[in-house]
């Protein structure tokens, strides 16, 4: 027993749980990710297992994005960087909602699947599905040789490395990162994308590994305030654009292993349901890094104030303004606007995983939970 428990100790390499070191081990996975595919200078990305060409890209009328849990929330993320940079619309969809309700999928569709594991029995059975439809899939997987890699027509792996905790840190950054090749790869294909816009994009990718480790670096302030707010029974986060996407993945890790309830909303819906639920000292999460949103964000972060809430600001470094409407300020370094969501995904890992220590949750096992959803 004795050998077997430090066996798993020295699995963890120092760390009290898995997850807490895959978190930590996000720069190098960003980093892997990218390695020998994005050349800022030459305006290239090199996707080798990405067979499309640019007669097939211009055959598209639409891109799915198909995956459950985390991966779906880069899918949501996803959805705006492709229809940003390559102009293809794209539809994002629970792989458990898609494969029941005849998806209007054909041979002028790409499916991207996205799936850590490769595994997942809906991720699988969408994939499976949409191939029979006559569409292409490209799946985004982080296993080499999972079934979703076997079968799909072109692959993209992420090089996160193995992830053991319940709860996606890394797979989802190494995700973001996918999707923001795949972007660029297709942007550049299509003509869709000027010199300057793609080496200032890749360029802010290049700088993330760093900027994700000056994070990490300060995690003892995002503890603290974790610790201050680990009692509560709901937590809501909020945010408009990319932040929105961030939100709701922000949200689940804090319901994942924390087990406060916790709930995601765009900012402008707010005031159609959840504010009826926003009461004196009910911490709202609210992510600012959006610049074209600012305004409108601020707006609602106002209107929380007002009814009492506690509110936790997630803004860009450099901002001192928001300091005047809200608690509490975690800032993140400032990168390209579409790239926000790889940095700000962080602190609100790190809030959830402290948030569950202090609740003295089994982190790395939350109850009810699995890895991997291999059965329907
Ligand atoms: C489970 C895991 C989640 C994961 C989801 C999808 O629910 O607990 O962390 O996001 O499955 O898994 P996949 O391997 O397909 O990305």
């Amino acid at each position: 027993f004795q050998v077997k428990w430090d066996a798993v100790a020295a699995e963890k390499g120092g760390y009290p749980h898995f997850m807490l070191k895959e978190i930590h081990e996000q720069p190098k996975a960003l980093q892997d990710t990218m390695t020998g595919r994005l050349y800022p200078d030459k305006g290239e990305v090199r996707l080798d297992d990405i067979k499309m060409t640019k007669e097939g890209l211009e055959s598209l009328k639409k891109v799915f994005i198909v995956a459950c849990g985390t991966a779906y929330h880069a899918g949501v993320v996803g959805k705006y960087v492709i229809e940003k940079l390559a102009r293809i619309p794209v539809e994002v969809d629970l792989a458990s909602e898609f494969r029941y309700r005849e998806p209007m999928v054909g041979k002028d569709t790409l499916v991207i699947v996205i799936s850590q594991s490769g595994e997942t029995a809906d991720t699988l059975a969408a994939l499976r599905e949409s191939k029979k439809l006559g569409a292409r899939v490209l799946a985004i997987t982080n296993v080499v040789g999972s079934s979703v890699s076997r079968e799909a027509d072109d692959v993209l792996y992420t090089w996160a490395g193995p992830e053991i905790a319940v709860a996606s840190t890394k797979a989802y950054s190494t995700q973001l990162v996918a999707l923001n090749l795949i972007a660029l790869h297709f942007a550049k294909l299509l003509g869709t994308i000027s010199d300057e816009e793609f080496r200032e994009i890749a360029l802010a990718m290049k700088k993330l590994p760093d900027q994700a480790k000056a994070i990490l670096d300060a995690e003892g302030e995002i503890k603290k305030m974790a610790e201050r707010y680990a009692d509560r029974e709901h937590i809501f986060y909020i945010g408009r654009g990319l932040d929105y996407a961030v939100a709701m993945e922000g949200a689940l890790k804090l319901k994942e292993i924390s087990y406060i309830h916790a709930e995601a909303y765009a900012a402008g819906e707010l005031k159609h349901g959840t504010l009826a639920l926003i009461t004196e000292g009910v911490p709202v999460i609210s992510l600012v890094t959006q610049d074209h949103l600012y305004e409108k964000t601020l707006s609602n972060i106002i209107e929380v104030k007002a009814r009492g809430a506690a509110v936790i600001a997630l803004a860009n470094e450099g901002d001192e303004e928001i300091t005047k409407s809200v608690d509490h300020v975690i800032y993140i370094p400032r990168t390209h606007q579409m790239l926000t969501p790889v940095l700000s995904v962080v602190p609100l890992q790190l809030f959830a995983y402290y948030a569950a220590v202090a609740r003295g949750c089994d982190v790395d096992k939350p109850r009810n939970l699995a890895k991997s959803v291999t059965v329907e």
